[in-house]
């Protein structure tokens, strides 16, 4: 009895001060995902620390700084004027409410999911964990990981023993666990990040409620599921409905250029119809954390249940840049050029329109693919002064600038930012192969779409 009555009091006295906003909420992972989201509860008058291992990134935050192209230096101060603060001090995670964590989910080089930096945050995390705290996972993963991965951790490795509450009479010795996805598609502004539904999965109801009364505060709908694992196959559903639709437009795509038929104008016509069909477009390669990475996640996962993902697999199989690398070579050739020795200018490295984000760009693999054949390769970004080293690619090259585009022999589009001058880019070149229909409208001998 006392300790339910102790537990209803944890309850009440947190959902209290989530509604007076003097809860206090730490984010985990100051990245794309971590940073916005602690920018919006700290501009909702939350208390908010953010916490990430970078110190990099912590020392520009402290000085006012941003490290992200779309967040501005401004937002970070008037965040700081808030009480916005970024560590990375674990033990500050005892002084926080609720503690989101938002950090990497790569793939190994096996192709297979990689857990460390869920299980390294959790590690740092559970030390320091109170009892009446709630703790959420963000980063997408398959199905099983919050309860088979992150609660364990945490309960086995706080101080105070305490348990995560299953049962929603949690005791004073309890803490709440929730799996919340984050759905932001990057560069997209004709949806709000805060009218993006949030869905939640609590592990009892109690943390379901307190997660909802969370986002709620800065999100205008949140949906409840179940459970964790159903909030993370959520995410999974989404990511991989969009990523077997790309891979099915793209296929599509290079029956259509044998056919002599234009994709996009079938794709735009069968949008149209006003039920039953949602565009996807195709391009060079599928690019970002996201799409072709998450799919993956679950195709690992359903080997333990003896489910072969084919469909996913399947997705994976269309290897776009090495389609991209044939149609330069053979539109090259159509000038009566080898490859070998051409000058070619790479547009576009992001992995998609008008954002700063590198990751699985493929960019990055056509240039390597086109040196790999001898091109001598330029590449040109408004988002990237430099491209050096990353998980995949050791490329070290230097933006070009887009003067006389005619001494190249070829201009190769690949990633369809909207401050280029596509017409003055067709005018100004020998050739223009075009992977994202970016000339779309302009006539000219000069284009060659793949
Ligand atoms: N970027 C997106 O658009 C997007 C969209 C939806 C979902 N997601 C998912 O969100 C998660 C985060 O993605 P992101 O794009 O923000 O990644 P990111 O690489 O931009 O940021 C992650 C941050 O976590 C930090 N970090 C790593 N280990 C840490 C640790 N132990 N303690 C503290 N900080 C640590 C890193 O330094 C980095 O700043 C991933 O699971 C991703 O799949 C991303």
């Amino acid at each position: 009895m006392t300790t339910q009555l102790t537990s209803s009091s944890l309850l009440t006295d947190l959902k209290s001060r989530i509604e007076s906003r003097t809860a206090r909420v730490g984010i985990i992972g100051l990245g794309y995902v971590g940073l916005p989201l602690a920018l919006l509860y700290s501009e909702q008058k939350f208390p908010v620390t953010g916490f990430d291992i970078d110190q990099k990134k912590v020392d520009t935050l402290a000085k006012g700084g941003s490290y992200i192209f779309r967040i501005s230096p401004e937002e970070i101060q008037s965040a700081k004027s808030s009480g916005f603060s970024a560590t990375s001090d674990y033990a500050k995670i005892t002084e926080m409410d609720a503690i989101i964590i938002c950090v990497p989910t790569p793939l190994n080089e096996y192709h297979e999911p990689d857990l460390s930096y869920i299980t390294n945050t959790t590690h740092a995390v559970a030390p320091h964990l109170r009892a009446g705290q709630i703790v959420i996972l963000e980063s997408t993963t398959y199905p099983g990981t919050t309860e088979e991965v992150m609660i364990p951790i945490l309960e086995n490795e706080n101080r105070a023993r305490l348990k995560a509450s299953r049962t929603s009479a949690a005791g004073d010795q309890e803490f709440w666990v929730a799996f919340s996805p984050e759905r932001e598609d990057p560069g997209n502004t004709s949806v709000a990040r805060h009218d993006i539904p949030k869905v939640i999965g609590g592990l009892d109801r109690q943390a379901g409620e307190i997660a909802a009364a969370l986002y709620g505060s800065i999100f205008r709908r949140t949906v409840p599921v179940s459970s964790p694992a159903a909030a993370e196959m959520t995410k999974l559903l989404e990511n991989i409905y969009r990523c077997v639709n790309i891979a099915l437009v793209n296929e599509l795509k290079m029956l259509c250029l044998r056919m002599n038929l234009n994709i996009w104008e079938i794709i735009d016509a069968a949008a149209t119809k006003p039920f039953g069909f949602h565009p996807f477009y195709p391009g060079p390669g599928l690019g970002g954390h996201c799409i072709p990475v998450d799919p993956f996640y679950l195709s690992w996962k359903a080997k333990e249940f003896d489910f072969h993902t084919r469909f996913i697999e399947l997705a994976g199989e269309v290897n776009l840049p090495y389609n991209v690398i044939a149609a330069t070579i053979s539109a090259l050739n159509r000038q009566k050029k080898a490859i070998n020795g051409s000058k070619v200018m790479v547009l576009g490295v992001a992995y998609k329109r008008d954002i700063d984000d590198l990751r699985e760009s493929p960019a990055l693999t056509i240039i390597e693919l086109l040196q790999k054949e001898g091109a001598q390769v330029s590449y040109n970004d408004p988002y990237f002064p430099f491209v050096g080293r990353g998980r995949k690619y050791d490329l070290q090259m230097t933006r070009s600038s887009l003067d006389n585009l005619g001494q190249y022999d070829c201009v190769l589009i690949v990633t369809d930012h909207t401050d280029y001058d596509y017409k003055k880019i067709v005018n100004e070149s020998q050739l223009v192969v075009d992977s994202r229909y970016a000339t779309r409208g302009i006539e000219s001998k000069k284009i060659v779409h793949c």
